[in-house]
């Protein structure tokens, strides 16, 4: 299968590419970042600006995919900082790649959307059809892409699906998200011995490791429409608190200092994020399961973030 792969740089893009090259999937990463020495050397990597539709449009022409993911994205603590910049990548970006696939008539447009299309207030945990109030412009941005990729399905035929994934966990470097300090607690805290996370102890929001978050998005892009009895899915894994997320971190890395000074903007948007997502829907129609908890991932990520860094640093 030939697929186009936007933001293939980021901290999703650079984990699926080798998974999707091993599947077989013929692979055309598309970012504006120049390829990095973890593209697999069978992906064509073209540099690219999401947010110009002239460029979108000579890479799906030529390529002529059978399915685009679009990855690309400015996430929601970057999104604070340049909002202009997020409007510009996450709405035009979204139309330029449902465009290029309706002209240029690529069977399937998959979506990654987010806990951060939520707003507060919603009762726990929180289901696929409520209503979508989020405060960032991330969230609004992710919301309307929902939206406008379902107007190009049922206006233009596109076959039109997606996820809303919890915050990302990975041995890799996080996109700017608010949800990064997980992933610091580990990598910083056996690189540095020491991280301070910039929430409360108490923060809590909806979690996945990587390889979930990467099966999730392969088997609900191959499960049959038949099955599907909406476009945009919840899917969950795990939702602990920071507390406990410094807990499996120090259980794993003796001596570790992991401390917090919670900053107000970023705690305000954890703040109004669901603690808890229900997946029901995509567990009923695609079989959706997810495999890695807090222990298993903590267990199958320390081996990895040692290789990420070179060396364990692990303070005595
Ligand atoms: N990880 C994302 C963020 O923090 C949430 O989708 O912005």
């Amino acid at each position: 299968m030939k697929i186009l792969l936007t933001g293939a740089g980021g901290q999703i893009g650079t984990d699926m590419l080798p998974i999707l090259v091993s599947r077989g999937d013929e692979v055309l990463a598309f970012d504006l970042a120049p390829r990095p020495d973890t593209c697999p050397p069978e992906v064509e990597w073209l540099r690219g600006d999401i947010t110009y539709a002239a460029e979108v449009n000579t890479a799906v022409e030529r390529f002529q995919p059978d399915r685009i993911f679009h990855l690309a994205a400015i996430l929601s603590a970057v999104g604070e900082s340049v909002p202009h910049r997020a409007w510009r990548v996450n709405m035009d970006g979204t139309r330029n790649v449902l465009e290029a696939a309706r002209i240029f008539g690529v069977d399937q447009v998959f979506y990654t959307s987010t806990i951060a299309a939520f707003g507060p207030g919603l009762d726990q945990p929180v289901g696929d059809h409520v209503p979508l109030r989020p405060t960032t412009m991330y969230g609004l941005t992710k919301v309307a892409g929902e939206l406008l990729g379902e107007y190009y399905e049922h206006t233009w035929g596109i076959d039109f699906r997606g996820v809303r994934f919890p915050g990302l966990i990975n041995a890799g470097i996080p996109g700017g998200g608010t949800s990064d300090y997980a992933l610091f607690m580990y990598v910083d805290g056996m690189r540095d011995g020491r991280y301070e996370s910039f929430c409360t102890p108490e923060a809590k929001i909806p979690f996945m490791y990587m390889p979930d978050a990467i099966r999730a998005t392969l088997e609900l892009s191959d499960a049959p429409k038949e099955k599907l009895g909406q476009s945009i899915y919840n899917i969950a894994a795990m939702s602990p608190s920071a507390d406990e997320i410094a807990d499996a971190v120090r259980a794993r890395i003796p001596g570790v200092e992991l401390t917090f000074a919670p900053d107000p903007l970023r705690q305000a948007i954890l703040d109004s994020w669901p603690d808890a997502l229900d997946d029901s829907n995509a567990r009923r129609d695609w079989g959706w399961s997810h495999e890695f908890d807090l222990e298993a991932m903590s267990d199958d990520l320390m081996p990895k973030i040692r290789a990420l860094i070179g060396d364990p640093g692990v303070p005595a």
